[in-house]
């Protein structure tokens, strides 16, 4: 794993959106990975940047994103499916009949998960998948628990992310409990993968998943397994590491 650290949000986001120029311009039928929360919002706000400088296109790519919440219409304001409208999809050239996004009210949950994975391996697997992590050490809607889940699968939300995601609605009660979400089998197959990490908040998660276990209890630690991570993380994000004990087992660059 490489690990970039930055000064902030800032410049987390516009070196994130950097490998995603790079991937483009290498690959401009790449299979892009995409994430929800607030944390890639900067990233996709640079992309849009590139691509109205004429620097990059979406038109030949294909888009899949980690995941969607269960029971609330796509059109709902807090949908990922609304989401990524709003942050990315409206903005750009990527063709809506390659923007997926799993269908959170599909009338079987799982018959959609299952095609999802397959719409993936049809598309020939991700190229480039971007991560968030949640306070718990989530990835996607992979929530910490005993065993993991290897594919697109539903998900009963923990009570900390539904407590850390009720921000977005008016009030908690309206966070739905359920999610459907790529498996950590998908993602850990996608060929390179950016997690990004921003804010204090997040100091415990990216502590364990570098220098813990791997374990299903804190899901992001699988990724100390991937051969092709770069970790994106603030200052603040890294408040917790130990940089010097780190340098053995990563390739860690720190600001100038
Ligand atoms: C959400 C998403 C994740 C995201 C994480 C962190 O619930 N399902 O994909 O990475 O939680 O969110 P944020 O970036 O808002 O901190």
């Amino acid at each position: 794993m490489n690990i970039i650290i930055v000064n902030n949000y800032e410049e987390m986001s516009r070196k994130a959106a950097h490998l995603f120029v790079a991937q483009l311009l290498n690959k401009p039928d790449s299979v892009l990975g995409l994430a929800t929360g607030s944390t890639p919002v900067g990233m996709y706000k640079e992309l849009i940047r590139f691509y109205n400088e004429g620097m990059i296109t979406f038109k030949y790519a294909t888009a899949f994103n980690l995941d969607e919440y269960v029971g609330i219409e796509k059109e709902h304001p807090q949908s990922y499916w609304q989401f990524m409208q709003d942050n990315l999809f409206v903005e750009v050239d990527l063709p809506f009949d390659r923007q997926f996004i799993p269908s959170g009210t599909a009338e079987n949950l799982e018959d959609e998960a299952h095609n999802y994975d397959r719409r993936i391996a049809k598309a020939g697997g991700i190229d480039l998948q971007v991560l968030g992590i949640g306070r718990n050490g989530h990835i996607g809607f992979n929530e910490p628990d005993l065993k993991f889940e290897a594919r697109t699968h539903v998900v009963k939300l923990d009570e900390q992310t539904i407590q850390d995601n009720s921000r977005f609605f008016s009030n908690i009660s309206e966070v739905p409990t359920l999610a459907l979400s790529m498996g950590v089998k998908t993602i850990m197959q996608s060929r390179n993968i950016i997690l990004l990490a921003s804010g204090k908040e997040k100091g415990d998660a990216i502590q364990k998943m570098l220098s813990g276990n791997i374990t299903p209890e804190l899901p992001a630690s699988v990724l100390q397994l991937h051969p092709s991570v770069t970790a994106i993380i603030d200052l603040e994000a890294a408040s917790r590491l130990d940089i010097e004990a780190l340098r053995d087992q990563y390739k860690i660059v720190t600001p100038k």
